[in-house]
């Protein structure tokens, strides 16, 4: 596996480009927007910096790694040599759905497509390709450079095969991969999601503010963000979004959204990206 495709130049596109490039994949970003990509690559750069000024990595593997990133506009172009195709376009059912249908018919018929979507089902991503067998889901987790977990999503008819060179290929990212079934919210935010909406059920109810549910959650459980840290961090509306795949998905009340999520989102309160969630970003 050498070409690796990763549609999408947003946060998580960006991280996951970054730790394929600085492991030696020869990398496609591909977005419809140049001045995406162009931030994309500048955040890229300045997130190695990070990794430069740590001694993490040197000048010169920065340099390697940047030149091993090519940015393209056209689907086509940018998945045509394409070993895997790892999808981190915006979380949209309908979007998701036709990018594969498209990548169905783009990519070479040894590609590996996969996906890094946070809660919708592979196995309906899988079904509307001709190569179910080959649809995985490769969830990365922010920041990317970081974060140790790939998540590894079987859907229903992904092989034994695939699963095991996703594996394999996370290892080589030095990344520890977690294989699991294809269930809403997989497991990181069938877990993550509920502890988040009752952090905010306890504001609402009053209970406590802001910093002091943080506080209570990082110096009492030791997480290294509070869970409405957390919340602004992933952005409120993909907070949201998951809530409702679990609700949906199990028909359980337990997942029900707090009011006040819903309504901080409809007002445009989305946390760090907008400027402001349950804290204010300069
Ligand atoms: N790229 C490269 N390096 C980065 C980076 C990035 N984007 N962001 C941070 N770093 C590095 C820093 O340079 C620093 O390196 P050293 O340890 O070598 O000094 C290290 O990461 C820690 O960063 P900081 O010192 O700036 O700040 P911090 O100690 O407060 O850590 C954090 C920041 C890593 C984000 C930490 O707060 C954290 O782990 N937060 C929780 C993150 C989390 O839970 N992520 C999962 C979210 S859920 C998700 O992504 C999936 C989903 O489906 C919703």
């Amino acid at each position: 596996m050498k070409f690796i495709s990763v549609i999408g130049s947003g946060t998580m596109g960006n991280g996951i480009a970054h730790v394929f490039a600085q492991h030696g994949y020869q990398v496609s970003l591909i977005d419809i927007s140049t001045i995406q990509l162009e931030k994309a690559l500048a955040t890229i750069s300045k997130n190695m910096d990070r990794q430069v000024s740590k001694g993490s990595l040197t000048e010169a593997d920065k340099d390697a790694a940047l030149a091993r990133i090519t940015p393209f506009t056209e689907l086509s172009d940018g998945v045509k040599q394409a070993d895997l195709i790892v999808e981190a376009a915006t979380e949209n059912m309908s979007l998701k759905l036709d990018i594969f249908r498209q990548l169905d018919q783009l990519a070479p018929s040894s590609a590996i497509l996969a996906s890094n979507t946070s809660s919708i089902s592979i196995t309906k991503i899988a079904a509307v390709t001709k190569r179910p067998t080959q649809v995985i889901g490769m969830h990365f987790m922010n920041p990317v450079p970081v974060m140790k977990l790939v998540e590894v999503i079987r859907g229903y008819a992904t092989s034994d095969e695939v699963t095991e060179i996703i594996m394999d290929l996370s290892r080589n990212l030095s990344k520890e991969p977690v294989e699991v079934n294809d269930y809403p919210g997989f497991v990181a935010n069938r877990i993550l999601m509920p502890m988040i909406n009752e952090a905010i059920y306890t504001l609402f109810e009053g209970v406590a503010g802001v910093s002091e549910i943080d506080t209570v959650m990082k110096l009492g459980m030791a997480h290294p963000m509070g869970p409405l840290q957390l919340a602004d961090f992933i952005g409120l509306d993909v907070c949201l979004s998951i809530l409702k795949v679990l609700h949906d998905g199990f028909g359980n009340p337990k997942y029900a959204p707090c009011p006040l999520l819903v309504n901080m989102v409809e007002a445009g309160f989305k946390g760090v990206k907008s400027g402001e969630g349950f804290y204010q970003y300069s």
